[in-house]
């Protein structure tokens, strides 16, 4: 149509709706068929891809054009960076002006793994990935394909959830699909991914070095290498009206349409008392309290478990129309900080 080729001959255009009609056909890639995804990454394609995190929606780091159409796909708000992904620590010169010692260490003890590090950003990323930012976040996936497709690609692809801005980021091939088929032009077909919840994000360059996102790699696990560390990912919150330190925290974040309750130890009866009419689902480390008719019951393994299955959830619970999903808080350690804060975000209706 008139209006698709508009789009792509305008640089600077930029989709601020979520919701606009599907116009292009998304690939279906076998993992078999990495190449094909990788040559047409680097040609300016967005393709979704498995990561050890959640589902990457990939482009070229160095390609303004496929840059913008990463943020159009999702309907991510312009001021929102993105993580750039590198295949091997050697590739860091094309995105980063330099690597500060403690950096190298980080990278040395965790890369691969789902740590994004803050970095002085080259000048040779086009400003749209890094929002404007001096800094660029950067991390090397441990997940096979990942580390496979971003390599066949040859260039650095800039990779932020591959979920509609808002919604809960996707950890299956097919929950890609149900927010951008039609919007992006690949998906990669891989397995669920293994951690569930994002990366953690760590700004060495600020002094003492801030946490800005928990995720699998926590705050206990950090210290001996940075004893100063200080706890910044509530930062938006607490600013007002300052720049966040993390400019992604201040949007909304991994909500389903249900809404989302907390529930602690001390509550957990309660939960009895609570609306009598909505259909509740319930996702928690135990049973749910017996007194509650849930309509739909995940109960996890342990706090890993809880982190790979909560996005998931979250949609199955949509799909089956969960009006309320009763979350059971976890002890704030470990992958529990990460699972409390997403519970967090998801909860908030600000
Ligand atoms: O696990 C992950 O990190 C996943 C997978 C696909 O790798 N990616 C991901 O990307 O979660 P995204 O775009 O959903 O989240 C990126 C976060 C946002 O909160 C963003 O604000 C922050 O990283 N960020 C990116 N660049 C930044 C910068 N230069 N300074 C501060 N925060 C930055
Ligand atoms: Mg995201």
């Amino acid at each position: 149509t008139a209006t698709h080729a508009n789009r792509e001959e305008c640089q600077g255009w930029q989709e601020t709706e979520v919701m606009m009609p599907s116009t292009r056909t998304t690939k279906r890639y076998r993992v078999e068929d990495l190449e094909e995804a990788a040559q047409r990454l680097r040609d300016g394609a967005a393709i979704a891809f498995p990561t050890d995190t959640v589902y990457g929606l990939g482009a070229n780091a160095l390609d303004p054009t496929a840059i913008a159409r990463v943020f159009e796909a999702k309907g991510r708000p312009q001021d929102n960076p993105l993580i750039v992904h590198v295949s091997d620590p050697t590739k860091l010169q094309r995105v980063a002006a330099n690597v500060p010692e403690i950096a190298r260490s980080l990278i040395a003890a965790y890369w691969p793994g789902p740590l994004t590090l803050l970095l002085p950003k080259s000048n040779s990323l086009p400003p749209s990935v890094t929002a404007g930012l001096s800094t660029v976040a950067v991390r090397m996936p441990s997940d096979p394909i990942a580390l496979e497709l971003i390599r066949r690609a040859d260039v650095p692809i800039v990779a932020p959830s591959a979920n509609l801005s808002g919604r809960p980021s996707a950890t299956t091939w097919e929950a890609v699909v149900e927010d951008l088929d039609g919007r992006i032009d690949g998906v990669v077909c891989g397995p669920a991914t293994r951690i569930g919840v994002e990366s953690t994000v760590l700004d060495v360059l600020h002094e003492p070095p801030r946490l800005l996102r928990h995720g699998a790699i926590s705050l206990q696990t950090l210290q001996p290498i940075l004893p100063e560390i200080i706890d910044a990912s509530h930062g938006s919150e607490a600013g007002h009206g300052a720049t966040p330190p993390s400019p992604g925290m201040k949007h909304r974040h991994n909500q389903p349409k249900a809404r989302v309750e907390i529930w602690d130890g001390a509550d957990r009866e309660g939960a009895a008392n609570h609306d009598k009419g909505s259909r509740r689902g319930w996702i928690g480390v135990e049973a749910p309290p017996a007194s509650v008719g849930y309509a739909k019951v995940v109960v996890c393994a342990n706090a890993d478990d809880y982190a790979a299955q909560l996005y998931e959830t979250f949609r199955r619970m949509d799909q089956a129309e969960i009006d309320v999903i009763d979350c059971q808080a976890v002890p704030r350690h470990g992958i529990g900080a990460a699972i409390m804060d997403r519970l967090e975000r998801a909860s908030s209706r600000a």
